[in-house]
C-alpha cells in the first residue's frame, strides 16, 4: 500500500533521515520505534506532504506521492494525527471534527460519519459543544484521532498518540488503534511506548540516527535482545 524507498531528508544542511526504506501492506499495523531525534516525525511529515525529501521515492497504491500536496495526499486516503495533537482552540469538538472532513464535497451528508465517530468516542459526543481547548489531554488525543478518521482514511499515520497520557488512557488509545485497524484501516504508528506499540504491531522498524537498524514482526522485535535493552527497559 505504502512503499518508502531510499528516502533522504535534510533540514538545511543537516541530514535527518538517511537511506530509509520500508513498506506498509494493506491491513497492517506497522510501527516505527526509536529514541528522541531519531527522525520518526520527519518521515511521517514527508509521507503526508508537509516536507519534501532530498531524494528517494514514496509510493502509495503504486502512485508516487513524494511531490504531491497535502490535500492531494489526504484526498488519496492518507490522514495524519500529528505529534502534539494540534486541535483547534476556540472551536467546539464538533467544529474540530468538521475540519477533518474539509475535503468532502459541500452538501455531503456527514451524519452517518458523525454517528460512527461518536459511537467509537462517546466522550466526544458528550462534549461536542465544548471548546476543544478545554478537553483534557487524553480527550484531546481522542479528538485528534477522531478528526483524522472523519476523512475516512485508508491509511492512518499516528505520531506518538500515547504521549503524555496516564496508563489508563494509554491503554484506551492502544485499544482504539487496534479496533480502527480491525475495521479495515491500515496504520503506521510512531511510538516511544515501544512495548505496547510492538504488542499490537504486525511489523516494526527500529530507527536510530535517521537510519533503519532493525526490522521484524512485532513479536520478533519484542523478543530481540538489542531492542529490549535499548527500548524496552532491559
Ligand atoms: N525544523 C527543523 N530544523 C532543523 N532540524 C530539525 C527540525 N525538525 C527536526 N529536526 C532535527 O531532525 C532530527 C529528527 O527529528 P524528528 O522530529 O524527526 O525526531 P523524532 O524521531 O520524531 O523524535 P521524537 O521522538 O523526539 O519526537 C532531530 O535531530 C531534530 O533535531
Ligand atoms: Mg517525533
Amino acid at each position: 500500500m505504502l512503499k518508502v524507498s531510499n528516502l533522504y531528508i535534510n533540514y538545511g544542511g543537516i541530514q535527518a533521515v538517511r537511506d530509509v526504506s520500508f513498506e506498509v501492506h494493506t491491513g497492517e499495523i506497522v510501527t516505527l520505534i526509536g529514541a528522541n531525534g531519531a527522525g520518526k516525525s520527519t518521515i511521517l511529515k514527508t509521507i503526508s506532504g508537509l516536507m519534501r525529501p532530498k531524494s528517494g521515492l514514496i509510493t502509495y497504491e503504486d502512485q508516487p506521492i513524494q511531490n504531491a500536496s497535502s490535500a492531494t495526499i489526504v484526498g488519496a486516503g492518507i490522514s495524519q494525527v500529528p505529534e502534539g495533537r494540534h486541535i483547534f482552540a476556540g472551536m467546539t469538538v464538533q467544529e474540530n471534527l468538521e475540519m477533518g472532513a474539509f475535503l468532502k464535497k459541500r452538501g455531503t451528508d456527514m451524519s452517518s460519519t458523525f454517528k460512527d465517530i461518536f459511537a467509537r468516542f462517546p466522550v466526544l459526543a458528550e462534549r461536542k459543544n465544548q471548546d476543544a481547548a478545554t478537553l483534557s489531554g487524553g480527550e484531546q488525543q481522542m479528538l485528534a484521532m477522531a478528526r483524522a478518521l472523519m476523512a475516512k482514511p485508508k491509511l492512518l499515520l499516528l505520531d506518538e498518540p500515547s504521549m503524555g497520557l496516564s496508563p489508563i488512557y494509554i491503554q484506551k488509545i492502544f485499544d482504539i488503534i487496534q479496533s480502527i485497524n480491525e475495521q479495515g484501516t491500515t496504520i503506521l504508528l510512531i511510538e516511544q511506548n515501544a512495548k505496547q506499540a510492538l504488542s499490537i504491531a504486525t511489523r516494526g522498524y527500529v530507527i536510530a540516527s535517521g537510519e533503519i537498524k532493525l526490522e521484524g514482526t512485532g513479536k520478533e522485535l519484542l523478543g530481540n535482545k538489542q531492542v529490549q535493552s535499548a527500548y524496552l527497559g532491559g
